[in-house]
């Protein structure tokens, strides 16, 4: 009986920290019909290279927020019910040109919107994005689209409430992906643009590409780089105390 007592206590004191309104809006030309005054979740998203650790650290958000009281969805690149499996057959080959790879990418980042991210948003759920239109608009850069173009393509996505980026030094990438997967993969080294026959001297000139167009987007965008060559903890010490600002509408 003491115990319980204790327990409930315990439980009792956790504090429900409900998220303050901030004002929404999209990049462009939105989705029709939806009213922004009604996304009352939030909608944080966390950028970074491949094996940069964001699997690692969203599964981390998402078992402190929920201990905190928050509802919480994942979204993520290719992970749409409409077209991911198609998509991963494409990556399979390479015969799709440029320009339907990316259509096929913004299909799949739209269908997740429609379906998830909007509703999840405007029941309230804290919106987790493991990776967003960002890393699909520096990839397309670096293989020659056209801005604009871009920018209008994605002008329907909602602006989250916070974008971590995970910055973390090509060499360790490497090793990280290598810990992880044994080995780097054909499109994350860039291998598509011929940049070099080696896969570990393509992954390395491929990464730093892409680091050096994330770094202007962040510019136009607004990115929160956070230190990522370090612990996971020590990481998700910052995350935390970054996501609490967030909720509380600073
Ligand atoms: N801060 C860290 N320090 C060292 N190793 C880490 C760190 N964070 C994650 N790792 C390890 O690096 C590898 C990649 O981590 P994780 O899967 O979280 O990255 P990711 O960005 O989600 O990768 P992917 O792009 O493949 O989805 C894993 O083996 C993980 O255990
Ligand atoms: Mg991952």
């Amino acid at each position: 009986m003491k115990t319980r007592r204790k327990a409930y206590g315990a439980a009792s004191r956790k504090k429900i920290v409900v998220p303050s309104p901030t004002s929404r809006r999209f990049y462009g030309h939105g989705v029709p019909g939806v009213d922004l005054g009604q996304l009352a979740g939030k909608l944080i998203v966390v950028e970074g290279s491949d094996g940069s650790g964001r699997s690692t650290q969203i599964a981390k958000l998402v078992e402190w927020l929920e201990g905190n009281g928050h509802a919480t969805v994942q979204v993520g690149l290719s992970r749409s019910t409409l077209v991911s499996e198609e998509l991963e057959q494409a990556k399979q080959g390479n015969i799709l040109s440029h320009t339907t790879m990316s259509l096929f990418y913004a299909t799949d980042f739209a269908d997740q919107l429609e379906n998830i991210i909007l509703p999840a948003l405007r029941a309230g759920f804290m919106v987790l994005a493991d990776r967003y239109i960002y890393t699909l608009m520096v990839r397309d850069i670096v293989r020659g689209a056209d801005e604009e173009w871009l920018r209008n393509l994605y002008g329907i996505a909602p602006v989250p409430d916070v974008v971590f980026y995970l910055n973390v030094t090509p060499e360790e990438l490497v090793q990280r992906n290598f810990a992880k997967k044994h080995t780097l993969d054909y499109w994350e080294s860039g291998m598509d643009l011929g940049l070099s026959r080696d896969l570990f001297d393509s992954f390395l000139k491929y990464q730093s590409m892409v680091a050096k167009e994330y770094k202007r987007l962040q510019a136009t965008y607004g990115f929160t780089i956070i230190d990522a060559n370090r612990t996971p903890d020590e990481i998700n010490q910052e995350l935390q105390k970054k996501t609490e600002a967030v909720l509380a509408g600073k």
